[in-house]
C-alpha cells in the first residue's frame, strides 16, 4: 500500500478532467489517495471526479475546500452544501472522516481562513474584494469566524487517534510561514485568505507527522518542527504550463 497525495484538481476545467482521465486504471488499485480540496463547486463535478478516482485507487480520502463551499448560485448555505458533500461521499465509500489503512491514520480536518479579520484586511488591502468566496459562500447559520467552525468540527473525530503513523491533511494552511513567496504570487491578499491557525494545535495533538494541504496551487515539502509539509495541486490549466506536469505525489 502507498499513499499519495494531490490537491486542487479543477476539474471544472475540461483540460484539467481530461487529463485526470488519463491517469492509469492499473497503477493504483492497491493504494490510497488524499485529495486536499478544491474539486470544483459543481456538485455534478465533484462527484464524477471522485467516483472516477475511487475507481482508480483502493481508497479516496477527502476534505472540501472554499470552492465546494461556493453555494450562492444554488440558492443554499455553504453548511448545507458541505453537508450535501458529506452525505454524497458517505454514500459512495469517499473517506471524509479519520480511517486507519494498514496501520496509518489517514486524518482530514476541515478548515476555513479566519473571516473574522477579512473586514480589517479589506481596509488594509482593497484586491481582497475580488475574492470570489465573499460573493459565493453564504454562511447564514455560523454567528462567529468560519474557522472556529471548520476546527469546532475536527474535535470529535480526532479524539480517538494517537499513533507513530498520523497523517492528516486539511485545504487550508495551518501555519503562515506556509505561505509562498508573495513576490511570486499576483494576488497579494492571499495571506488573508489561506490560514487556518487553529489547526496547527489539532494535527500536534495527534502526533501528525505528515499535512497534506492545498489552496496556494504553489508546491512545498519541508520539514518544519519535526512534521513534514506537502502541498501538491495539480490548479489551473494555465499554470500548469509555467511548471512541469506533476500528478499524484507519493508520500509514503
Ligand atoms: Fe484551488
Ligand atoms: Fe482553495
Amino acid at each position: 500500500m502507498r499513499i499519495f497525495a494531490i490537491s486542487d484538481l479543477h476539474t471544472d476545467f475540461e483540460a484539467n478532467w481530461q487529463e485526470l482521465l488519463q491517469c492509469s486504471r492499473t497503477l493504483y488499485t492497491e493504494d490510497i489517495l488524499i485529495v486536499a480540496g478544491d474539486i470544483s463547486n459543481r456538485m455534478e463535478v465533484i462527484a464524477k471526479t471522485l467516483n472516477h478516482l475511487n475507481s482508480v485507487f483502493k481508497a479516496v480520502c477527502f476534505t472540501p475546500g472554499n470552492h465546494e463551499l461556493w453555494s450562492k448560485r444554488e440558492s443554499k448555505t455553504s453548511v448545507s452544501k458541505l453537508k450535501e458533500i458529506l452525505q454524497f461521499c458517505d454514500s459512495n465509500g469517499i473517506y471524509t472522516k479519520p480511517h486507519k489503512f494498514n496501520g496509518v491514520w489517514v486524518v482530514p480536518m476541515f478548515s476555513w481562513y479566519q473571516t473574522k479579520d477579512l473586514s480589517e484586511a479589506i481596509s488594509k488591502d482593497e484586491m481582497l474584494l475580488l475574492w470570489a468566496d465573499l460573493y459565493f459562500c453564504v454562511w447564514n447559520e455560523i454567528e462567529g469566524c468560519v474557522s472556529d467552525y471548520m476546527t469546532n468540527l475536527n474535535k470529535k473525530a480526532i479524539s480517538n487517534i494517537s499513533g507513530d503513523c498520523v497523517i492528516t491533511f486539511s485545504h487550508f494552511l495551518p501555519r503562515k510561514d506556509l505561505l509562498p513567496d508573495m513576490n511570486r504570487i499576483r494576488f497579494k491578499a492571499l495571506e488573508y485568505v489561506s490560514v487556518c491557525p487553529q489547526l496547527l494545535p489539532q494535527l500536534q495533538s495527534i502526533g501528525s507527522k505528515i499535512h497534506i494541504f492545498g489552496h496556494t496551487h504553489i508546491h512545498c515539502d519541508v520539514m518544519i518542527d519535526n512534521i513534514r509539509f506537502v502541498q501538491n495541486s495539480f490548479g489551473y490549466p494555465r499554470e500548469r504550463r509555467l511548471r512541469s506536469n506533476n500528478f499524484f505525489k507519493l508520500i509514503m
